[in-house]
């Protein structure tokens, strides 16, 4: 979190100003109030999308199954690695600019998003395909056959935990010009906790630490990067971290 907030000083100080003007002269808000500031959350939220803690969680499928949506084959045994690293920084999900750390592009309608693609001139697939999200809606692609499945081989049983699962969300039409990344994301576009069985059930409990942690961070001080720090680098094991460790300049708010 520190790390984004020295890299963005203006992103900072917008946070500072809603978070302050939150804050009672003295003692503090309550937890709704700080979970409801619309900067700070956005702010998290683009660092999560960023910067998802858990970059990537393996899984076994243990019968053959099939991913909802696209009719992707996953034989039995097959190993599946799910990358929120990644899924976050589609361009197909977030447009021209997926790589930058912009937290007001959750609130901006798609029409603000094809003007930029138009504007730059850009050959976006929000622009070709005037759709939020083909790989949800493409009924075409259904059924479409598994690389490693040979045409002899007999159909899958049914999945055993079909009756629990979650229907995949129906065939739209195109997102409305004026819904916004909030608004139009599908669950999978954003899953810093995973999703399905055994997403993390410390998620909720996560997130209001995550959003009063950094609340605090930016009220109480300012953040910048030591003099002579190296431009970051991202280190990966199970969780993503700075490598080497960041300096920071802190700095006790005044007002
Ligand atoms: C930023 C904070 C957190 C993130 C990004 C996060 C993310 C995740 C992810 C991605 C998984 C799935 C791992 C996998 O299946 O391989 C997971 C599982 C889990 N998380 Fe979290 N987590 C966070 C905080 C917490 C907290 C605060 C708790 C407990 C209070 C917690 C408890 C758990 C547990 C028990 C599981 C295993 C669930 C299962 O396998 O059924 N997590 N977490």
């Amino acid at each position: 979190m520190a790390w984004f907030l020295a890299a963005h000083p203006d992103e900072q100080a917008l946070v500072f100003e809603e978070v302050a003007a939150a804050f009672p002269a003295h003692g503090l808000p309550s937890l709704d109030t700080v979970l409801a500031l619309p900067c700070l959350g956005r702010f998290v939220k683009e660092v999560m999308r960023l910067a998802p803690p858990v970059p990537v969680v393996c899984r076994t499928a243990l019968t053959d199954d099939v991913l909802p949506g696209s009719g992707i084959k996953i034989p039995a045994g097959c190993s599946v690695d799910v990358s929120p690293f990644f899924t976050q920084r589609l361009p197909l999900i977030y447009g021209d600019d997926a790589e930058a750390f912009r937290p007001a592009r959750w609130e901006e309608p798609l029409s603000a998003v094809k003007a930029r693609a138009k504007a730059l001139g850009s050959a976006s697939l929000w622009a070709a395909q005037n759709a939020a999200f083909p790989m949800q809606r493409d009924a075409a692609s259904a059924g479409r056959a598994c690389p490693v499945d040979s045409p002899t081989k007999p159909a899958p049983p049914a999945c055993p935990h079909a009756a629990e699962a979650t229907p995949p969300a129906p065939v739209t039409a195109v997102a409305a010009d004026d819904e916004t990344l909030e608004q139009r994301i599908p669950p999978t576009g954003f899953m810093p906790f995973i999703l399905g069985h055994r997403n993390c059930i410390g998620r909720e409990f996560a997130w209001q630490e995550i959003v009063l942690t950094t609340a605090v961070m930016v009220r109480r001080f300012h953040w910048a990067y030591s003099k002579g720090q190296d431009p970051p680098r991202r280190g990966y094991g199970v969780t993503i971290m700075p490598k080497p460790a960041l300096k920071f300049d802190v700095t006790v708010r005044e007002d």
